[in-house]
């Protein structure tokens, strides 16, 4: 099979200097790359910047704005069965980027933002992705309702999806408790290591893509 990974932040300038990004660290869509490298298929990770490996035997994209990464999901999607969308994408870039260091001088700054592509809501149309679709769901209230409504705006066939308001679990952490989020049910599983649940990820990934062949 051949797999797609977002993975990590997204960095938007906003000077020379400066940037606007996230707490991603990266870890669970590196974990899930590691996982499917290791069952047999090809990998190709688009991340945006972080302190992790690429884990040995992926084929790399290394970008910094929401902007390149469509650029680099749109290039590639043409010869992939399975899309996994992790990365936790900048919604909002600066409207302009300063060519010079902002000094500072009024007791006010106001940025002006505007919206960045969405890359996994452009998968099915603009991209025309025909594959197995997954997408994440970072939510701190709400989780199943956001989630779904994430499910059949975007035409995925599974979002994972996780409350980032628990403590001890989702960004920057080791460990994570998910729900899969499927069309016609739920299910939660049990709290795990990004490691261990990438790897039954990566399964449930696989199976779901059998299931939904032709
Ligand atoms: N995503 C993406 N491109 C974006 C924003 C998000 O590909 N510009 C993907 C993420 O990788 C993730 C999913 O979409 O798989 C969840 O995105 P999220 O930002 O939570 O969804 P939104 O519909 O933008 O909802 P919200 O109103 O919560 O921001």
């Amino acid at each position: 099979m051949h797999v797609l990974i977002t993975a990590g932040p997204t960095r938007e300038p906003l000077d020379p200097l400066r940037y606007l990004t996230n707490r991603s660290s990266g870890k669970m869509g590196y974990a899930l790359a590691h996982a499917f490298v290791g069952a047999g298929h090809s990998v190709l990770l688009i991340s945006g910047p972080t302190e992790l490996d690429v884990p040995g035997g992926v084929d790399f994209i290394p970008v910094e704005t929401a902007a390149e990464m469509h650029s680099a999901v749109a290039q590639s999607l043409g010869h992939i069965d399975i899309a996994v969308f992790a990365a936790a994408v900048a919604d909002y870039t600066p409207a302009s980027v300063a060519a010079h260091k902002i000094k500072k001088a009024a007791a006010t700054l106001t940025l002006e933002l505007v919206r960045t592509p969405d890359i996994l809501g452009a998968a099915r149309g603009e991209f025309g992705f025909t594959g197995t679709l997954v997408g994440f769901a970072a939510e701190t209230q709400n989780l199943e309702a956001n989630a779904r409504d994430k499910l059949v705006r975007k035409h995925c066939d599974l979002i994972i999806a996780n409350d980032v308001s628990k403590p001890g679990i989702g960004f920057g952490s080791d460990h994570n408790e998910v729900l899969l989020v499927y069309p016609e049910y739920n299910e939660a599983l049990p709290p795990a290591s990004k490691h261990t649940l990438a790897h039954h990820l990566a399964t449930v990934i696989l199976e779901l893509h059998q299931r939904r062949k032709p």
